[in-house]
């Protein structure tokens, strides 16, 4: 069945939902589903930008089949080759045999150590900068190294002044019919779900974002639309989402506000946890987020402690260590880079307590450009009214920090 949305008269939605899949890259939940986006553009010459993931194929072939209504598919621009986009490229290759591939040297090697057969295609390896004229349509290709693949680029279709952007403004959630940014409310319904599909997927490589910022910006008078792989095309207020990512790029928190995540294994933590928070929130504090780490999903706890501006860490000692999940949680913070934030640290132990002195070292000596408060919170147990003091105390330097950001 064809199921198709019109962006220009000449250009189509061709991609689709997968509201089956439970975990992104086997990882990261996506309870709200996610899209696969491509797009054909019927000019003198017809174009299709990227593939979609397996799940979505047969459709996928539907649309461009309908589109086309008989004309031949004359290239494939291939911005992203990672699976949850090229899977199905091979699919499209074998029906339009006489198809001209055009991507990046990088993404010709990768789409030969995936096995995909392109041997036999004309093969157009384009570097940053080229442009290719089609006749009714001109393609200008911006390299995008690491944004968050090697192979990747940007295409901007200069007469519509579309530009195809990869992973970069992608976001988890399907898109359930809409597929414009002005369709939603974006606030309430996709901002979460992007800036957990930021910081999980494309975060690490907020460098790389960045300088994809400066090129798009030297071409911003020209772009009117921006087409993810992922989530909602822009075609309004595109400074809104621009500012937003170089926000995120930049680690800038979005918001003053402490997410509290606590490890605990019989209670007493979360005690300790939970009478930090409402201790800031008697303050008048109250962006506060309190996160069990053994339960809530990383991806969901990164989100938000990538927004707000504070983290408290709560944790209980495990063998002489830090309780795994939170040490989990920390990798992830290495892992993506995390930077710019002010922690405070509370630990627990009924002997040998160690978790506050492992996680404060962590921090400073592994996930760079972070502060920590001082005078970290040792729970003996559990929270007598002296710790509960310390937890006012401690609670009163965050207030301080937070107003002081
Ligand atoms: Fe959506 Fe990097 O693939």
């Amino acid at each position: 069945m064809h199921c198709t949305r019109k962006i220009t008269d000449r250009l189509y939605y061709v991609g689709g939902d997968d509201r089956r899949l439970s975990l992104f890259e086997n990882i990261h939940p996506v309870p709200f589903g996610i899209s696969y986006n491509s797009y054909l553009l019927l000019g003198d010459k017809t174009i299709l930008f990227d593939a979609v993931d397996w799940s979505y194929c047969r459709n996928f072939l539907d649309n461009i089949e309908h589109l086309l209504n008989g004309r031949k598919l004359d290239y494939i621009v291939v911005n992203h080759i990672e699976p949850d986009h090229g899977a199905s490229m091979e699919e499209v290759l074998l029906r339009y045999p006489d198809i001209k591939i055009i991507a990046t040297e990088r993404a010709f090697l990768f789409m030969r150590q995936f096995g995909f057969h392109i041997d036999g295609h004309e093969q157009l390896a384009v570097k940053n900068d080229d442009v290719i004229d089609l006749g009714s349509h001109r393609l200008k290709f911006i390299t995008a190294s690491m944004v968050h693949w090697p192979e990747v680029m940007c295409t901007i279709e200069l007469e519509t002044g579309a530009i195809f952007t990869s992973d970069a403004f992608g976001s988890f959630k399907s898109l359930d019919g809409r597929i414009f940014n002005d369709e939603v409310d974006y606030e309430r319904e996709f901002l979460d779900e992007a800036r957990r599909y930021y910081f999980n997927i494309v975060g690490k490589y907020g460098v790389q974002v960045a300088a994809l910022l400066k090129k798009v910006e030297e071409y911003r008078d020209n772009i009117k639309l921006i087409c993810p792989l992922h989530g909602l095309v822009w075609r309004s207020n595109l400074d809104y989402i621009l500012k937003i990512y170089d926000k995120w790029s930049r680690y800038e928190s979005e918001q003053k506000g402490a997410a509290v995540v606590y490890a605990s294994m019989y209670g007493n933590t979360e005690n300790a946890a939970f009478y930090l928070a409402s201790s800031l929130c008697e303050k008048n504090m109250s962006n506060v987020r309190l996160f069990d780490v053994s339960k809530t999903d990383m991806s969901l706890i990164i989100a938000e402690c990538c927004k707000l501006s504070h983290i408290v860490l709560a944790c209980c000692t495990y063998n002489f260590a830090i309780y795994p999940p939170m040490e989990s949680l920390l990798h992830h913070f290495k892992g993506i880079g995390l930077k710019n934030k002010t922690f405070a640290v509370i630990e627990n132990g009924t002997w040998a307590i160690k978790s506050g002195d492992l996680i404060e070292k962590y921090i400073s000596e592994e996930i760079k450009n972070n502060k920590i408060i001082e005078g970290r919170v040792t729970v003996t147990s559990s929270p007598d009214e002296n710790r509960l003091r310390e937890l006012e105390a401690l609670s009163e330097r965050i207030v301080l920090s937070i107003n002081e950001k």
